[in-house]
């Protein structure tokens, strides 16, 4: 469906069944506190996931493990079967899009040349960006609907078009696994609905795609697996057999049910009472 991903996919020789990402008993503490408690997962190439759990679970922290910024204290993980931090040439079929972009809005830098920074790592210290370089930019910008801004400087975009800069920066490697840390967070309803379909049809491309999200309701609709952590993996599979009542009880500690009344599933919550409430 998207030529330069068929290109991008073939100059990477990594076989069908070795999954994108294994992680096996993970263990992370942040000075002395647990965060992440034998946390394993196996996510195959192909398949798109959605990372949940409640503020301060980990997630971002498992994200950061698998990309390599973390080493786990105890146990292993996998980026098609090899080490993050030992990826070489293959670090380029991993996309990654934080959760917090630190960015001076007042640096005056194009969005062209923020999609650009994704390709430095292919590029070494000494070769400029050539023409097979721009072409990737703007092939990353047409595949996320925002040609028309190259020319702009960052400081002049919406929150909503700024995430679609960072996505397209972390697709211009043209990746074959792209992991994404809330990458809806302060953007509007259409435009979320517009981005989980665009990340829907790069998964139908053959991407696999693991995103961290909030709207436990909306992303059932476009992922095939789920994965419900809070320090420790509460469960994972498909979302309908994944997302009872006890699981999300779990993992939000609090009455959590689903309602599928309407096209979108809903979450309820309801929060105990205080002990000393009369
Ligand atoms: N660099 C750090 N140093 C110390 N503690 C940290 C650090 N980074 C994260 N933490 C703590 O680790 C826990 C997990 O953080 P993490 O960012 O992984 O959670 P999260 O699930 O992504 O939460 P959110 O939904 O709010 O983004 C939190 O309690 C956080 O305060
Ligand atoms: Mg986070």
């Amino acid at each position: 469906m998207f030529p330069w991903l068929r290109r991008a996919t073939s100059t990477l020789d990594i076989p069908p069944d070795v999954p994108a990402i294994e992680v096996r008993d993970v263990y992370v503490s942040y000075n002395g506190h647990p965060v992440l408690q034998g946390v394993s997962l196996t996510v195959p190439q192909g398949s798109f996931w959605a990372l949940l759990g409640p503020n301060g679970a980990g997630k971002t922290t498992l994200l950061k493990v698998i990309v390599g910024l973390i080493k786990p204290q105890r146990g292993t993980v996998r980026v098609f079967g090899r080490p993050p931090e030992a990826l070489g040439p293959w670090r380029r079929a991993l996309g990654y899009v934080p959760q917090h972009q630190r960015v001076d809005l007042y640096f005056p830098i194009r969005v062209k040349d923020v999609v650009m920074m994704g390709r430095y790592g292919m590029l070494g210290f000494f070769r400029r960006p050539g023409p097979e370089d721009w072409r990737a930019v703007d092939e990353a910008l047409e595949r996320v609907g925002i040609p028309h801004l190259r020319e702009r400087p960052l400081h002049a975009l919406s929150g909503g078009e700024r995430q679609r800069v960072f996505l397209a920066r972390a697709l211009v490697t043209q990746p074959k696994l792209l992991l994404l840390d809330e990458p809806t967070a302060g953007v509007d309803v259409a435009a979320t609905q517009s981005l989980y379909e665009l990340l829907r049809d790069l998964h139908k491309s053959g991407m696999t795609v693991v995103m961290v999200s909030h709207d436990v309701g909306v992303v059932t609709q476009f992922v095939d697996s789920v994965a419900c952590l809070n320090r420790r993996l509460v469960a994972h599979g498909r979302p309908e057999v994944v997302l009872t009542a006890d699981t999300l009880s779990d993992m939000y500690g609090c009455e959590a049910v689903f309602f599928h009344h309407a096209a979108t599933p809903h979450l309820v919550v309801r929060r105990h009472p205080p002990e000393d409430a009369s």
